[in-house]
């Protein structure tokens, strides 16, 4: 079976192809005129006449896609195809012309604007050719093709293309959005995406960093879970090293009968300390622990059993942390990679990749500053053999397509050369396996120095976490939020704003930066904080309640009621939620989060400069009765609800109905 426009195509090639061959005729003919110039004509015509058929044909296909597809559409991508195009067919002699499609700040200069024209104004300078932009804007506007969202184009200024886009189009988008719920654009290829996150250490504290790590890396999995990758959530955890043999050789001294009870290591920081003091000080304990080392590393089942309660301990603490956060990854530390450890020194070794420096076997992928230390003088393995080791499987073993680290940025050259000596071997090419750091910033105190507790300690995750609900609490109290609330949505709102603006706070930072943590700037519930946004949410929500509408109202609602868009706030509002895709779609590529906060921050300011405008439920004022609901404008609130709910939800923030 041949669908329609595949057919017209066809023709319309065979009917070109027929003039082609005709007028190559004509030339030699010499004198055409008298003998092909009526058919010639007829063709041309004809052909006319096929290209118009193709194009509405094309367009209602378009249409068609647009509007059956229960993923969200990329407005901006669409827009980029379309002007992309034009751009291909009116500049058809320039290699990669440049194509820029952004959303226009102000309602003056269309929805969106194409300012393709300029730069390529530049570049055809560059060519010695001299063209004015406003001319390139002409051709790229009128090779335009027919299209199901483009309502008009104007040029502006020295050569801006500003589009405006159809209403009936944006208003049948949020329909769909409302009739679907809000569901990812569609996928070009589903990949496996390894997010490396988290990451303590075992026995030690863990500390804001890592808290910064967990934050950003569980949102980066949201986002690529809801885009439809198959992720993978990976705690690569320090779990293995020589630290362990001073903690087992202590663990034996204080728990001699540690294999058959359980020992009750309350405080492991404590432990650690004691054992690194004895390790420090005392020769003959020193010499045991590198005696447990050894057992520990040929897997004498007594020592992987006291190593094991030790790790255990350690876990039990993370744990707590992702507990509050709703935080779930799968363990795999360092010492998972042990066997895969040695082949990785082999693979260098036999490959003659490896060199010898100062009885260190060490890897000098060209092009970098510093090498990295495989394998160590006395034998051992290091930081850097553990994630050669740990990349080799997640390429070859887990066949991922994108493999992402989160750490803090001063771990940045050790991931550069450690990806460097990846690709020297030939485990990957970057143009294939997208392989990144995710880096980030360090947390500040207020004071804008490293942070710390008043009496300069590290500050414990899990004593922060309890100040964060502590101070929640007391903000929900001075609002009175107790009196209203029956004590679990009291606990509730505690618990939601407390880890919420916790997240939010970082998240909403770019993560390249530094970032100072501030309870009181986290909790201020205006400006773009999460308790603002929650606020924002439960009011939106209250909306409906104040209408009397229910669930099944709202849905019967969307199916029957067009999404009227004539009061500029609402067009206004209607296209900011349109814009989620495209926002998520620019994450993916830059894994920059803040852009997603930022977004439903101005969503939430957008709402509210709609709802101070439109009226949606109209009150009797003196009796409070309902007199009148604007269905349409109902809708619009339970899609903005929808699509700050969804964003909630990928920032890994808890919304409550009732706050
Ligand atoms: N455990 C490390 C630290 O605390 C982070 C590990 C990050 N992941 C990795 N594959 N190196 O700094």
């Amino acid at each position: 079976m041949c669908d329609p426009v595949t057919e017209y195509t066809a023709r319309l090639q065979q009917q070109e192809s027929e003039i082609k061959s005709l007028s190559s005729e004509i030339e030699t003919l010499k004198n055409p005129q008298d003998l092909f110039s009526e058919g010639l004509d007829e063709l041309r015509e004809e052909n006319a006449r096929l290209k118009y058929r193709l194009n509405i044909l094309k367009k209602s296909l378009q249409e068609e896609t647009t509007y059956n597809s229960k993923s969200m559409i990329n407005i901006n991508q669409r827009l980029q195809d379309i002007f992309g195009g034009a751009i291909g067919v009116a500049c058809s002699d320039l290699e990669n012309p440049p194509l820029a499609v952004t959303p226009s700040q102000q309602a003056k200069f269309g929805d969106y604007q194409c300012n393709s024209a300029m730069a390529i104004s530049q570049m055809l300078k560059s060519k010695a050719q001299k063209v004015n932009p406003r001319e390139i804007a002409e051709r790229i506007v009128q090779n335009i093709p027919d299209n199901e969202l483009i309502e008009r184009t104007e040029i502006a200024g020295p050569g801006f293309i500003n589009i405006h886009l159809k209403k009936t189009f944006v208003s049948k988008l949020l329909t769909n959005l409302l009739l679907n719920g809000v569901q990812p654009p569609t996928l070009d290829k589903k990949k496996k995406v390894v997010v490396d996150f988290s990451s303590p250490n075992i026995a030690k504290e863990m500390h804001v960093g890592h808290l910064r790590s967990t934050i950003i890396g569980d949102s980066m999995c949201r986002l690529f879970e809801f885009l439809g990758h198959d992720v993978l959530r990976l705690n690569h955890v320090g779990d293995w090293g020589t630290q362990f043999g001073m903690l087992i050789a202590h663990l034996q001294d204080m728990f001699p009968n540690y294999l058959s009870v359980s020992p009750p290591i309350g405080d492991l920081q404590a432990f650690y300390k004691e054992s690194k003091k004895r390790f420090d000080e005392d020769e003959e304990f020193k010499k045991r622990a590198y005696q447990c080392v050894v057992r520990l590393q040929s897997k004498d089942p007594d020592f992987i059993k006291a190593w094991n309660l030790i790790c255990d301990v350690s876990r039990q603490e993370f744990q707590k942390v992702y507990d509050c956060l709703d935080i779930h990854l799968l363990e795999r530390g360092e010492s998972f990679y042990q066997d895969l450890m040695t082949e990785v020194v082999k693979e260098f070794e036999e490959r003659g990749l490896m060199q010898l420096d100062e009885g260190r076997k060490v890897v000098f992928p060209p092009g970098q500053s510093i090498p990295l230390t495989v394998v160590k003088s006395d034998g051992g393995y290091t930081y850097d053999t553990s994630d050669l080791a740990a990349l080799r499987q997640r390429i070859f073993d887990e066949k991922s397509d994108f493999i992402i680290y989160v750490t803090d940025s001063g771990q940045a050259v050790h991931f550069q050369v450690v990806f460097a000596a990846a690709q020297m071997i030939g485990w990957y090419d970057p143009k294939v396996i997208r392989v990144e750091h995710a880096g980030f910033g360090v947390v500040l105190g207020e004071d804008k120095k490293k942070f710390k507790t008043r009496s300069g300690d590290t500050v414990r995750l899990m004593d922060l976490l309890n100040e964060g609900l502590k101070r929640s609490m007391d903000k929900l109290i001075e609002k009175g939020r107790d009196k209203v609330l029956t004590p679990e949505e009291l606990t509730q709102a505690q618990r939601a704003v407390a880890f919420g603006c916790i997240k939010y706070a970082d998240l909403s930072h770019n993560r390249i930066n530094d970032y100072v943590f501030s309870f009181d700037k986290m909790l201020d519930d205006r400006g773009n904080t999460a308790a603002y946004l929650l606020y924002a949410f439960t009011r939106i929500r209250s909306i409906a309640r104040l209408a009397n509408l229910d669930e099944a109202a709202l849905r019967k609602a969307a199916e029957t009621c067009e999404i009227a868009l004539d009061h500029e706030k609402e067009w206004k509002l209607g296209k900011c939620l349109l814009r989620f895709p495209e926002v998520l779609q620019k994450i993916q590529d830059d894994l920059l989060l803040h852009t997603l906060c930022d977004y439903l921050y101005e969503l939430a300011t957008t709402f509210t400069e709609f709802y101070d405008n439109c009226y949606c439920v109209e009150k009797d004022r003196k009796t409070g009765e309902v007199v009148k609901v604007n269905m349409w404008r109902m809708l619009l609130c339970e899609a903005t609800a929808a699509i700050m709910a969804k964003g909630f939800d990928i920032l890994g923030l808890t919304p409550v109905q009732r706050m």
